[in-house]
């Protein structure tokens, strides 16, 4: 018997960084997904993962949890395939993960609930990074657009009709516990400049997050350019990723930011539909890779085919 579930990749909105400190973020899921499926193998053997993804570390601790938990005794057959790299940084660690607790869940008949599957997936996460805030994951398990306070205090769905972005790739790989390092570094010696930075961040995401609700593009617009200012502030831009910002918001973009960590990765630019063509143009002439996605997604699903 075997099994396939997939889940989202992700786009961080609003808030990275803060959110690590407890603070509030938002989350998009997108319509990049990892696939796992899992299937029970007989006799007495080992577990085994085909292909031999980046993300492998992540299966085979998801398993040994799994396992450790339930007492389970049985060797699976885990293979996985991704609609995109580990290189975007659009989080395949956190969605094979999750879908790698979902898959086993599903087969062992444990009936896991997503709020289980959350804190599991989180746990792991944290064993082999030490650092991150699970707002990946919440993505990858509940899907759609949410607000997110760490450690799954809050994950709360925004009901939004729309979300026009254009995400713009820098074409450099981030290192995303560097950056949580760096900050961390800056926090000891500069908390009270850190902690009005983080306030400010906090009070951008609340005023996206009625704004979207309400459909106030040029708002949320205004919320994303501001927040980016901050990260220049928490130095975690990079001349690329402003170049990409800049010339996104110069050819008519309600409002750009850089996404996740930064380092690197991606950009995202809030766009009117009249202006799409002309901000994935900018975003190109500056060296960046548009890369098509749809956002606020579906969370975990079970698939027919990998
Ligand atoms: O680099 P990404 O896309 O995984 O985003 C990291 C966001 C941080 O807030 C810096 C870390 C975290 O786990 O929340």
């Amino acid at each position: 018997m075997s099994v396939i579930y997939s889940a989202p990749g992700k786009l961080m909105l609003l808030g990275e960084h803060a959110v690590v400190y407890g603070y509030p973020c938002l989350v998009t899921a997108v319509d990049k997904r990892l696939y796992v499926e899992a299937e029970l193998i007989s006799g007495d053997r080992d577990d085994i993962i085909t292909p031999q993804v980046k993300e492998s570390r992540f299966v085979l601790e998801s398993i040994a949890h799994f396992k450790g938990k339930f007492n389970i005794t049985s060797a699976v057959r885990i293979k996985t395939k991704g609609d995109f790299s580990h290189q975007v940084g659009l989080g395949s660690s956190s969605a094979v993960t999750v879908a790698t607790f979902k898959a086993l869940s599903y087969l062992f008949e444990k009936n896991l609930s997503l709020r289980q599957i959350f804190d599991m997936s989180y746990h792991v996460t944290i064993f082999i990074q030490g650092v991150g805030s699970g707002f990946d994951i919440a993505s990858a398990v509940y899907g759609g657009t949410l607000e997110y306070v760490k450690p799954g205090k809050v994950i709360d769905p925004l009901f939004i009709t729309s979300l026009p972005l254009v995400v713009g790739y820098s074409g450099i790989k981030a290192d995303t516990p560097y950056y949580i390092r760096k900050v961390a570094e800056d926090f000891k010696s500069k908390k009270p400049l850190m902690e009005k930075i983080f306030l400010s961040i906090t009070n951008l995401v609340s005023q996206a997050k009625q704004n979207l609700i309400e459909g106030n593009m040029a708002e949320v617009g205004n919320c994303l350019t501001a927040n980016h200012i901050f990260l220049q502030e928490l130095g975690v831009s990079t001349p690329l990723l402003d170049k990409m910002v800049e010339s996104a918001v110069a050819s008519g973009a309600w409002g750009a930011k850089l996404s996740g960590a930064g380092g690197g990765d991606c950009m995202i630019a809030l766009v009117k539909p009249d202006k799409r063509v002309a901000v994935e143009e900018a975003i190109r002439k500056t060296g960046g890779e548009v890369i098509n996605v749809n956002v606020n997604t579906k969370g975990l699903i079970r698939e027919n085919k990998i």
